[in-house]
């Protein structure tokens, strides 16, 4: 699959947009409707925030905009493409090049040092093998963890794990940042500084951003806020 930069789209197609999506767990008796009428354009280049209640969806939506999943009904489009009719052989390449994905179990290897997992994620990402160290180290820095880089997750404290997982996520400059709660783990100072991180490379790279948050200080510094209640969008800015 050909790499996609931010720059070799018209800024008038979003990058995603969802069209009618629907999402229910299982079947029958127990079914449980996650998401309805999901109809949402995010624009290239801007930070915005899921908020909602637990249960009302946040999750579900991330993971079908990370084509982890896919709807029940509807459609999924990334810059045009529709994600969520492709092959899982196609979607987990197209994840691996244009996606960073940071989410609560971080997945994050035991065995492997800090820097050995996020220079791991650009092996990963097919990344330039030349710049894999001095990447790594850079999204390292930019997290505050370059000091901790040689001990390995279980020596780690849990926001210290999720550093490194959102150092990982950005290592390779995704396209897209998809985050489910990336600063719940983190005191406040932390968070902001790692919300400080993302800005820089929506400024600099025209990188998008996605992110469930319950924080109100996030929600005041990202561009849109996209209000789920019950499985459908309640507050939703113009596109
Ligand atoms: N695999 C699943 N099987 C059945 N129901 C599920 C599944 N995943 C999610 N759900 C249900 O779908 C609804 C939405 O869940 P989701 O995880 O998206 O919520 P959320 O907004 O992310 O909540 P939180 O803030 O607690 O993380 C919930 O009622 C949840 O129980
Ligand atoms: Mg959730």
């Amino acid at each position: 699959m050909t790499i996609q930069t931010a720059a070799s789209f018209p800024s008038t197609e979003p990058i995603l947009r969802t069209v009618g999506v629907k999402k229910v767990f299982g079947r029958g008796d127990t079914a449980v409707t996650a998401l309805k009428n999901i109809n949402l354009e995010i624009a290239r280049g801007t930070m915005v925030a899921l908020k909602g209640r637990s249960g009302s969806g946040k999750t579900t939506l991330l993971n079908l905009l990370a084509a982890l999943d896919q709807p029940t009904e509807g459609q999924v489009f990334f810059n045009g493409l529709e994600i969520s009719r492709l092959s899982e052989k196609r979607r987990s390449a197209w994840r691996r090049s244009q996606i960073g994905l940071v989410f609560q179990a971080y997945g994050l290897v035991p065995l492997m040092s800090a820097y050995e997992n996020v220079e791991f994620g650009l092996r990963i990402a097919e990344a330039d093998k030349k710049l894999n160290k001095e990447r790594a180290e850079r999204a390292l820095e930019w997290v505050g963890m370059k000091p901790r880089m040689k001990h390995r997750p279980p020596e780690l404290s849990g926001g210290e794990q999720q550093r490194v997982a959102i150092a990982r996520a950005i290592a390779h400059e995704p396209v897209l940042l998809l985050a489910d709660e990336p600063t719940a783990e983190l005191d406040s100072r932390m968070g902001l500084q790692v919300i400080r991180v993302f800005r820089d490379l929506v400024e600099r790279l025209g990188m998008t951003v996605v992110m469930t948050t319950h924080d109100p200080e996030i929600m005041e510094i990202v561009d849109h806020v996209i209000a789920l209640e019950d499985g459908h969008i309640v507050i939703q800015p113009n596109p």
